[in-house]
């Protein structure tokens, strides 16, 4: 196997693009999408996510397929012929769930569809998505073999490596943090290994095999799910006692044993949605998670849960509520990140607009169509020149920490920190 690797990487999205620019600094890499639009704007050397800078993905840009030349390099395609002479496939479409909260695979039976149309002798593809254990194995290789009429570990194999990688952190970036990797079978498992081993400057953990891997990165996620649901809990019932949430997890941090969490809202599509794949693969299997759900559905209520206790707060200052004024700060699912996919911050805003409230939203990082398209609300590009009876800090964006809040509030108004950041507050999670 030590030969030339020709890398596709299939779903330019939030994990695709970063890993695609990586490997583009050693091998030969076409990334495709089914996003012209996508396509497009990588090609211009433009990234809407932000995870990828301009100068550094121009960098690997090439304007021809590098398979040709076999040369290192990127070159972005929604065009399948592009995509071929790949040897390397790398899976990162998305992983979501449907309305009833389970697991969707339409996106990678049809990017397996779309690698079994192209797929040769020898060639490995490996997962990327976040799944539950058994997915590659079950649901992603029967689709690999019908569509090429290929064998599994005779004419083709697999690998299973999950992302890692934390949105809007410059910090630990995708070569700075550590890699589980597999393969199906123990050789391709060490092939798969030293591929990633070759651009992940913090190194590789080789999981014996393709399930291990899934479920490890599954559990990576519930383990922090949960983690949040319990601190949530504590927030919901200290708020009764009228004790200081933060102070008291500060005060039990000093203990060397206990763990850093905050609480807030659960958003995004990893921490808040990789749960459901674990549960449903538990029922499949006649077990019925409890632990893994309790945590879900505190979570997942804790939008409605800050709007009420903002109102509470208003009502103790006799302020108006029918048609009062509240400025929302943020909207993303997370700091500093454009993403607005499955952000709870939408919870928070039908909360205070169930209580009549009029909500005016203003987010940085947002765009203003995106937020439209998803969720039907109006963003603003700037916070008006008004004074709100109400402001709610629930993304805590670098823009925000040092706004002089008093400079939009009336004189008697509430301020609510949903994120615990902010010195100067009414009240806070
Ligand atoms: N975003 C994260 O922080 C993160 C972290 C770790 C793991 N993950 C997991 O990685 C996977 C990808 O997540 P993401 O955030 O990059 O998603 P994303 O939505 O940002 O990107 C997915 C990309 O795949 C493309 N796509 C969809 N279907 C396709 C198909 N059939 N063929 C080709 N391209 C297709 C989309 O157009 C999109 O550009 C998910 O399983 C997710 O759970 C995400």
């Amino acid at each position: 196997m030590e030969k030339q690797y020709k890398i596709a990487v299939i779903g330019l999205g939030y994990v695709g693009l970063p890993l695609a620019r990586l490997f583009a600094t050693k091998y030969p890499v076409v990334g495709f999408d089914i996003n012209q639009k996508r396509i497009e704007e990588l090609r211009a050397g433009n990234d809407s996510t932000l995870e990828v800078e301009s100068d550094v993905l121009r960098s690997v840009l090439v304007q021809q397929n590098p398979f040709i030349k076999n040369e290192k390099g990127f070159f972005a395609s929604a065009d399948l012929n592009d995509i071929h002479d790949a040897n390397i496939y790398i899976v990162t479409v998305p992983t979501p769930v449907d309305k009833h909260n389970r697991p969707d695979l339409t996106p990678l039976y049809k990017s397996s569809e779309t690698v079994g149309k192209v797929l040769s002798k020898g060639d490995i593809v490996i997962y990327e998505s976040t799944v539950y254990p058994g997915v590659t194995e079950e649901e992603c290789i029967p689709v690999l073999e019908k569509i090429s009429g290929m064998k599994f570990n005779e004419d083709f194999f697999a690998g299973y490596s999950p992302e890692r990688i934390n949105p809007g952190d410059k910090e630990h970036t995708v070569e700075k943090i550590l890699k589980v990797t597999s393969g199906s079978t123990p050789e391709i498992g060490e092939v798969v290994n030293n591929l990633y081993k070759s651009v992940i400057v913090a190194g590789t953990h080789l999981a014996p095999t393709i399930k291990v891997a899934e479920a490890a990165k599954v559990i990576e996620n519930s383990q922090r799910d949960i983690n949040i649901a319990f601190v949530n809990e504590l927030a919901k019932i200290f708020n009764l006692l009228e004790i200081d949430t933060h102070e008291v997890l500060k005060a039990a941090g000093t203990k060397w044993n206990f763990l850093p969490f905050k609480p807030g809202l659960v958003g995004g599509h990893c921490i808040g949605v990789d749960p459901y794949y674990l549960a449903q693969k538990a029922q499949e299997n006649g077990y019925h998670p409890e632990i893994i759900l309790a945590g879900r559905r505190l979570n997942d209520s804790m939008g409605q849960y800050v709007a009420s206790e903002l109102v509470k707060c208003m009502i103790k200052k006799n302020i108006n509520i029918n048609g009062g004024q509240v400025l929302n700060l943020g909207i993303t699912f997370k700091e500093n990140c454009p993403d607005v996919r499955n952000t709870k911050a939408v919870d928070v805003i039908s909360g205070l607009e169930d209580y009549q409230l009029q909500v005016t939203t203003f987010d940085p990082w947002a765009n203003p169509e995106e937020v439209k398209h998803e969720y039907g609300l109006s963003i603003v590009n700037e916070i008006p020149k008004q004074k709100f009876d109400a402001i709610i800090l629930t993304v805590a964006h670098k823009e925000f920490i040092n706004l002089n809040l008093k400079d939009y509030l009336k004189e008697n108004g509430v301020i609510y920190d949903v994120k615990g950041i902010l010195a100067d507050c009414d009240s806070r999670l």
